[in-house]
């Protein structure tokens, strides 16, 4: 606040500087429709005091930053700020990285990489520059073969650079065996692991209801030959976001709900447990340095353990089957 005429000045008596940076300053890159629904979400679920947009379009960006600006009155007084200059970043807890292109339709995923490969060579070194110890959060698909490029690009130890994963792919799951179990989807339990896309593993083992594992009471449940067709709902996962973007051109709500949950439990240190993607190598018989999701537990300085799940020899299968997938693009990407 400037105290530049004399009314202001009579308002207010300064006894100390403003602190310089917040603990719980967020930079979002890319306003896009999945950028902005994370700042939405993090400004209004109140998980920072401070949020700043960065992207190229500069109109766009001032844009964004003034219509959340005039929705502060309705929030608490978190300081929201946007900048093409990556100078604005400085002192962020967190780095959430949504620019690049995005999926046309019927286009998968992993088609996108080497672009925004691309595109976060200008990006992951300047949030690095200004805030050094800082948590990158990728969000930009292919979300596993990028946060593994952020890495790279970034210096940073692995358990600062996490992808928000297959958190939004849970939820997914979650929502569909709330629809079938008659329960709250936060009462349904499920996992899904692996990659954010296509390859990506339902834990029907561990799928339950207050303790009660659907496997006790449906041992076919997700496997072949089930005659409830549980597996439909994975299906269903899988081809949620081709889906929504066929209807609605992107998908933003879900995942900027996710990723304001991963921000939340980063900056209060909860130690919350959620599906992001790190790095798995030695996990789960895996033998290549990959990024794939699996429960891990997430606090102030990002990914601090990974939870040993009792997974089948066929779930096991199927994430090493999605981490050869993923290392066979890592091996192709020109840096
Ligand atoms: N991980 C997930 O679960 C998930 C879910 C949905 C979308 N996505 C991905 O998120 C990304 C963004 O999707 P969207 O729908 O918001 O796309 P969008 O096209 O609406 O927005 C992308 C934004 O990135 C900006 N941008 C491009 N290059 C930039 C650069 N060098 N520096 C800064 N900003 C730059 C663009 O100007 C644009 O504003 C896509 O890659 C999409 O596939 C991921």
């Amino acid at each position: 606040m400037e105290n530049g005429n004399k009314s202001e000045q009579m308002l207010l008596t300064q006894i100390a500087e403003p602190a310089p940076v917040s603990g719980s300053k967020v930079t979002v890159v890319g306003v896009g429709a999945v950028g902005m629904a994370c700042a939405f979400s993090i400004l209004t679920q109140n998980v920072a005091s401070e949020l700043v947009l960065v992207d190229v379009m500069a109109d766009k960006l001032a844009g964004e930053m003034m219509d959340l600006q005039h929705g502060l009155t309705f929030m608490n007084n978190a300081k929201v700020n946007a900048s093409t200059d990556y100078a604005c970043t400085a002192g962020s807890k967190i780095c959430i990285v949504t620019a690049g292109a995005r999926q046309k339709e019927g286009e998968s995923r992993l088609n996108l990489v080497q672009r925004n490969t691309d595109i976060f060579k200008g990006i992951i070194p300047n949030l690095v520059k200004y805030s050094p110890d800082t948590i990158l959060v990728i969000v930009s698909n292919p979300a596993d073969v990028l946060t593994y490029v952020a890495w790279k690009l970034s210096g940073l130890p692995k358990s600062r650079v996490l992808g928000s994963g297959t958190n939004l792919d849970s939820s997914r799951f979650r929502f569909l065996l709330s629809e079938r179990f008659g329960v709250a989807p936060s009462s349904a339990h499920g996992w899904i692991i692996g990659e954010h896309g296509d390859t990506s593993v339902p834990v029907w083992s561990g799928v339950n209801v207050a303790g009660v594992r659907l496997r006790d009471i449906n041992p076919k449940a997700g496997l072949e030959g089930d005659p409830e067709n549980w597996n439909k709902l994975h299906e269903q996962v899988v081809q949620s976001a081709y889906e929504v973007i066929k209807l609605k051109g992107y998908t933003s709500w879900a995942i900027g709900l996710s990723v304001s949950s991963l921000a939340s439990s980063i900056i209060r240190n909860t130690s919350c447990v959620h599906a992001v993607s790190t790095d798995v190598k030695g996990q789960y018989g895996i033998e290549n340095e990959v990024f794939l999701s699996v429960p891990s537990v997430l606090g102030s300085d990002g990914v601090s353990h990974i939870v040993n799940m009792n997974l089948t020899s066929e779930e096991k299968a199927q994430l090493q089957k999605s981490a050869t997938t993923l290392h066979e693009v890592q091996v192709n990407l020109k840096w």
